[in-house]
């Protein structure tokens, strides 16, 4: 089996539940595609050009599937959910479809296909609570956990509520299960996962905040990451309990903004207002001074003039972000703003992102000069012999790189920081 990944770390996390899945039924992961007898792509579709990767890597299967016909092709994913029968009869070299709400049918579904019977799966399930136990084959030191599914906040620009579905949350007890398995398996880090963590609530009314708290009581795990936020729904509480248990909760915050245009957002749907996004980044730094902050940018959302376009540029001086995303606003299939009637030009798009990354690439160079000389906590990861470098995360998500041996791998070890790239650190391991 060979699996390609597209997308978010949802889609990373499905991929490996896949995997595992299909090594149940003695598929070996192989690392090309011609030499694997099942072929699934697992989209995403969240901009065009997510899509039309997958198109065209589906395209580069066709010579393959003419000489050897027992070679099954599946997508899932976004794409999947978004197109459904449609994309077998579009592409009929596709022999299966499984949406993101059916991945655990995927083992019938290829013992089907197998039979020759092409099937699609890409119904949404709709029960409450939603439960999905993590599967992975060898967790390393740090893994995902999936803690909700879908997003209800339709966005204007997004496609994610179509493709994923409505928000579930996971009931805590099983949380709290699933990461003791995981521990005991010797993991020493999760990353929560959801479109929108923020708005977790269990079974028996425990929010977001008091689930990190819970976590980090409650398990052993050492340390907890966790992505998507939506500020809207980052509240107070939850920078609280972030300060207090800041051994264990990491002061990395992902705070997509998407705009620094308060009129833009309100377009956007994203229920928050550029001074109320300021204020609570302001009250992020005064509770937690060495949080770090990243985010997510839109450019060229339809209707946007310049001088909207340069209010995110200034809050680029206002907030201090280590790292941004940024993107081109690609209109998306069943959205509201793809039917907006004032679309902004490519080259206008292409312009406002190449400015907003220039600006972007100072600030963050100057910005990784404060780590220079400073020693941090680094979760040991991986060990890569040719160098002898030792990979590890800091507690601001930075990957460091230093000298060592495999025998650290899962331990956490202070590194003097030498160099200082705004992502990439190198150091050497103080004793
Ligand atoms: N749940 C996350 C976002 C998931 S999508 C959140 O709410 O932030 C990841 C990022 O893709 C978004 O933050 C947004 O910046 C970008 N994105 C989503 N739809 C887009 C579109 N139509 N065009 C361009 N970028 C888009
Ligand atoms: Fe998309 Fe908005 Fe939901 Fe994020 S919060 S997944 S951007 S609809
Ligand atoms: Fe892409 Fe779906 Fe994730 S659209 S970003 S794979 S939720």
């Amino acid at each position: 089996m060979f699996i390609s990944t597209y997308g978010c770390q949802m889609n990373e996390n499905d991929s490996e539940r896949m995997m595992t899945l299909l090594e149940m039924m003695n598929f070996r992961p192989v690392t090309s595609p011609d030499q694997a007898s099942l072929i699934i792509i697992n989209s995403c579709s969240i901009r065009e050009k997510p899509v039309h990767k997958v198109w065209s890597e589906v395209g580069r299967y066709r010579e393959m599937k003419a000489k050897n016909p027992h070679l099954k092709i599946g997508v899932t994913g976004c794409v999947a959910q978004q197109e459904k029968e449609k994309l077998k009869l579009d592409i009929p070299l596709i022999d299966f479809v499984v949406g993101t709400d059916a991945i655990d049918q995927l083992p019938e579904v290829v013992a089907k296909a197998r039979e020759g019977l092409n099937l699609v799966r890409a119904r949404f399930e709709h029960q409450q609570p939603y439960h999905i136990e993590t599967m992975v084959r060898n967790p390393g030191v740090s893994t995902f956990v999936n803690i909700t599914k879908g997003c209800d906040n339709f966005c204007t620009f997004c496609v994610v509520p179509f493709t994923r579905g409505r928000e579930r949350s996971r009931p805590l007890k099983h949380l709290i299960e699933d990461i003791n398995k995981l521990t005991q398996r010797g993991v020493k880090e999760v990353t929560l996962l959801g479109q929108n963590v923020n708005s977790y609530m269990s079974e028996c009314g425990i929010n977001f905040a008091q689930l990190l708290k819970k976590l980090a009581v409650d398990t052993d795990v050492e340390r907890i990451r966790y992505t998507t936020s939506h500020p809207k729904d980052f509240n107070d509480e939850l920078i609280d309990i972030m300060a207090t248990y800041s051994n264990k909760i990491m002061e990395y915050i992902h705070l997509p903004v998407q705009s620094g245009n308060s009129e833009v957002l309100q377009r956007m749907n994203r229920g928050y207002t550029r001074e109320e996004y300021v204020l609570k980044a302001k009250q992020i730094f005064e509770k937690m001074p060495n949080a770090v902050l990243s985010t997510d940018i839109i450019v060229g959302f339809p209707g946007e003039t310049e001088a909207q376009f340069q209010d995110t540029m200034t809050l680029l001086d206002e907030v201090p972000y280590e790292n941004i995303f940024a993107f081109n606003y690609s209109p998306r299939p069943m959205t509201k703003a793809m039917r907006f009637t004032d679309q902004v030009p490519d080259e206008v798009k292409s312009d406002r992102l190449s400015r907003l990354l220039a600006k972007h690439r100072e600030i963050a160079f100057k910005l990784a000069e404060k780590y220079q000389g400073r020693t941090l906590k680094v979760l040991v990861e991986r060990y890569d012999s040719s160098p002898g470098q030792l990979m590890g995360r800091s507690t601001q998500n930075k990957s460091v790189y230093f000298k060592g041996n495999e025998t650290w791998i899962g331990h956490t070890v202070d590194v003097k920081i030498a160099t200082a790239y705004p992502l990439v650190f190198h150091g050497e391991m103080v004793q």
